[in-house]
């Protein structure tokens, strides 16, 4: 494959749900170099080629081949998450006074509560997608109506998911959404990294930046206590860069209820402007990665879940932390915490919110 040259949008089958849906992917070709399939089950990202620093492309995501096997086994590789990014403690919230109940389909440390959505959430329909394209960039636009009452969420919520390559190695993701009654809205991109190649190991040699001064520490649940605490002297300190593995067999709590890293971070910019999250660099490979987005939170999550018994797209098995996730986002279990920046859409209001990838090496 060559590194650069003109972009292109091609479409082709995938596969079917279960449901005898039919799945289309969309190869994106940037003009910068990266390549991606993405499919409208789900706006999930099954492929990510992006070059290293000699211009060599490498898949450097998590996915599957096919449709069932993201039927089967569901680590929400690469896929658009929503109406909630993250978890709702006991799948529970009161708004405006009235109580709502969202199936639970997780339960971490024993605790029962609403994990990305619930029990079929964004990453588990077939949007109705269409390809796009502007002067050099490419992309995909997804859309999908969520009716009333879906997975406990009250009001009918629209919603257009835009991918954009860019040609210069931006995958922008432009999300929005409307709704008609009062609901919370807090979506998400839960894409897998590992830029030595997928099922190439672990991610703990990889270096990662945070512009986060601040965390939000949970409970044994995984649910946010509602404090918001420094990071200053603590395992959660990225605000330089810090190798993955360094400190994450440290002796702390929050790092026991994780299990590794898996927390949600207070970004220092709070201003809705797109700004900088974080940083993540290999240097085997010289890949190099920044994370830019308007949203005011990020879940660094390691991949603590990965097991060797989840198999790779390319006949090899993956592993424990074998990728991780940066999921720009509102904090985790806003609904039932007052003092965290709201995440209620009003019918009137339009829900819209950037993140951008930056793909390059050094
Ligand atoms: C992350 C979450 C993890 C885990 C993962 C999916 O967003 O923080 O706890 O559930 O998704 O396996």
């Amino acid at each position: 494959m060559s590194c650069t040259g003109e972009p292109s949008v091609v479409v082709k089958p995938f596969g079917k749900t279960k449901d005898g849906e039919l799945v289309h992917q969309y190869t994106l070709t940037g003009a910068g170099g990266v390549v991606m399939d993405v499919i409208d089950y789900g706006g999930k990202v099954v492929r990510l080629f992006t070059p290293d620093r000699t211009g060599k492309l490498t898949d450097v995501t998590l996915g599957f081949n096919s449709v069932s096997g993201y039927e089967t086994i569901d680590p929400y590789f690469g896929s658009l998450i929503g109406r909630y990014g993250n978890r709702i403690a006991h799948g529970k919230f009161t708004l405006d006074g009235q109580t709502y109940t969202l199936p639970t389909n997780n339960v971490p440390g024993g605790v029962a509560c609403s994990l990305h959505g619930g029990t079929k959430g964004f990453d588990a329909h077939v949007w109705h997608s269409e390809p796009l394209s502007e002067g050099k960039n490419v992309g995909v636009k997804f859309t999908m109506t969520s009716p009333d009452g879906d997975q406990g969420y009250p009001g009918k919520v629209d919603v257009t998911v835009c991918y954009w390559l860019t040609s210069d190695n931006v995958w922008r993701i432009e999300y929005e959404a409307t709704t008609d009654k009062a609901t919370p809205i807090n979506m998400t991109q839960h894409l897998y990294f590992n830029f030595k190649g997928e099922a190439e190991g672990t991610i703990l040699d990889h270096e990662l930046t945070l512009f986060a001064d601040h965390m939000t520490p949970v409970d044994k649940g995984l649910i946010p206590t509602g404090k918001i605490v420094s990071v200053k002297g603590t395992p959660f300190d990225f605000t330089v860069p810090w190798a993955i593995g360094a400190r994450i067999n440290a002796n702390d709590e929050q790092l026991a209820f994780g299990g590794g890293y898996d927390h949600n971070f207070v970004l220092n910019n709070q201003s809705g402007k797109l700004a900088p999250a974080a940083a993540l660099y290999e240097k085997t490979t010289g890949r190099f990665m920044e994370v830019w987005t308007t949203e005011p939170g990020i879940q660094f999550y390691c991949g603590n879940f990965l097991t060797d018994q989840v198999p790779g797209k390319r006949g090899k098995n993956l592993c424990y932390r074998g990728g991780l996730a940066l999921e720009t986002q509102h904090y985790p279990d806003s609904p039932n915490q007052p003092n965290f920046p709201s995440t209620i859409l009003r019918p009137g209001s339009v829900y819209k919110t950037v993140t951008e990838y930056r793909f390059s090496t050094k």
